[in-house]
């Protein structure tokens, strides 16, 4: 039983009727204690005494779930949420389509539906040890407290796949549960599951390009789980999605507020020269870009294999749908439509056809990659405005990949194919070099007067809550 309402009397607020499964609200409040040990050790660092303005979901409807107010993170109500069940709701796709979505998971597709709740799982706290630095650096109360909100978030998504682990998935599922506080981002011997999350977060620029490319990811992963035929993980992830725009909000207005304030320098200089730039303690465009081509490149490598029969398992089993699945007009079924895909032929990049069945993580990159695109351009019109031709774009689909049949190819920015040694040669104008990164460190000191912003990134055009610039976001303790 759901409700819209959320019980804040219980230890772990929820709206999944908790109360009624005492075994079960035992288990979970077992796994309290290390969540909270693993947020003391691996969470924000130095924050435990700070006063944060966050937002807290009271309600699980569309409009107006959010209570804003002062809490220490480690007091932050990490609740189980999900969406009211639709009554009647079918599987919308696949063999099983037609049929009642399944409200428990039935023996054949329990390791896959566990593997794909393992695997989301594991993102969220990865990205808290990600971005456990970047309070030391914050440009502004008001960022620091994005940071923040988007970090508690990412730590009620943990619980949410928790949850689920423990309902449905017995003994197996808590001891899956344990597992993700017990791999670490960027572990040698215990890394989490997925390449880009164990690659460094190191400064803010990494930050807002990550929660722009590699959060949306997150979308779209999830927006094919909500699809799903198991009704509590799509009901699940479709109150994540919900607090996941916030995380890809943060990502687009930060790259704009920095891209505005670079605009703002070369006008000053009256040059785009990237070393005057530089020296005023801006970031040149050129170094924006190679960022972005870094963390574009690596989340689309987490969209998994271009060619996947695993892929096809999900969607015909009907636990992953595809992107917006029920506003596609095909059958829903796949047997014999085909789709492009990519691949390299004797030294060349050449498109083939596969059954669609076997493509759907390229189909799902695919979605990601329009939709990434958008806000590029809007990027681009801050450029255009201030009267500049520099243009940011994203890189081929080839480019810099580690997955696929891609990988075994370098390909530039351009899209040509390119030999071992003229790749090397070149890499440093594409990808961020070790330069750049300390450059971009040593122009983020911390800023955190109220109302004060850091020199290389323009404030917000409004605050959060509708409260002004002035506002005191983060209280020290
Ligand atoms: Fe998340
Ligand atoms: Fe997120």
């Amino acid at each position: 039983m759901t409700r819209s309402i959320i019980d804040y009397t219980q230890r772990i607020p929820n709206n999944v009727d908790l109360n009624g499964d005492r075994t079960l609200q035992r288990a979970l409040e077992r796994w309290q204690p290390n969540f909270l040990s693993w947020w003391r050790e691996m969470g924000p660092e130095g924050s435990l005494d700070y006063d944060v303005y966050l937002r807290t979901a009271v309600s699980v409807e569309t409009s107006g779930w959010a209570h804003y107010d002062y809490v220490k993170m480690p007091d932050y109500r990490w609740g189980i949420f999900m969406r009211p069940a639709e009554a009647g709701r079918t599987i919308g796709f696949g063999d099983h389509k037609g049929q009642p979505v399944w409200q428990d998971v039935s023996g054949e597709h329990r390791s896959n539906l566990r593997r794909l709740i393992v695997t989301q799982g594991d993102t969220e706290p990865a990205s808290v040890e990600q971005q456990r630095h970047l309070g030391l650096t914050a440009p502004s109360l008001y960022d620091l407290r994005n940071l923040f909100q988007v970090n508690v978030e990412e730590g009620r998504h943990l619980r949410a796949m928790v949850y689920l682990l423990h309902k449905h998935f017995g003994h197996d599922g808590r001891e899956e549960a344990d597992a993700m506080l017990e791999r670490h981002s960027g572990d040698t011997n215990n890394p989490r599951i997925l390449g880009a999350f164990n690659e460094r977060t190191p400064d803010w620029l990494a930050f807002f390009v990550f929660t722009y490319f590699t959060d949306r990811d997150g979308k779209f992963q999830l927006s094919a789980l909500a699809e799903g035929s198991f009704d509590p993980l799509a009901r699940t992830t479709r109150f994540m999605l919900t607090e996941e725009a916030h995380h890809m909000f943060v990502g687009e207005s930060g790259v704009s507020r920095v891209v505005q304030r670079t605009c703002a320098v070369m006008k000053q200089l009256g040059s785009d020269d990237p070393s005057r730039v530089r020296a005023a303690e801006a970031i040149d465009l050129p170094l924006l870009q190679r960022y972005l081509n870094f963390h574009y490149s690596v989340t689309l490598d987490l969209f998994g294999a271009d060619h996947s029969s695993n892929a096809a398992i999900f969607f015909s089993t009907g636990i992953k749908g595809r992107y917006e699945e029920n506003k596609r007009t095909d059958d829903h079924v796949l047997k014999d439509r085909g789709y492009s895909i990519l691949g390299l032929e004797n030294g060349e990049l050449k498109p083939r056809d596969v059954p669609m069945l076997n493509a759907l993580n390229e189909v799902l990159r695919d979605d990601f990659i329009g939709d990434s695109v958008a806000g590029v351009g809007r990027w681009n019109k801050v450029i255009e405005k201030a009267g500049f031709d520099f243009r940011l774009k994203v890189p081929p689909k080839a480019f810099h990949r580690k997955i696929g049949p891609l990988a075994s190819a370098h390909v530039s920015p351009g899209g040509s194919v390119m030999t071992d040694s003229d790749w090397h040669a070149r890499e440093a104008e594409w990808l961020p070099t070790s330069e750049d990164r300390s450059f971009v460190a040593s122009i983020m000191g911390r800023c955190v007067e109220p109302g004060q912003f850091a020199g290389w990134i323009a404030p917000p055009s409004r605050g959060i809550n509708n409260q002004g610039m002035e506002f005191e976001y983060v209280r020290f303790n």
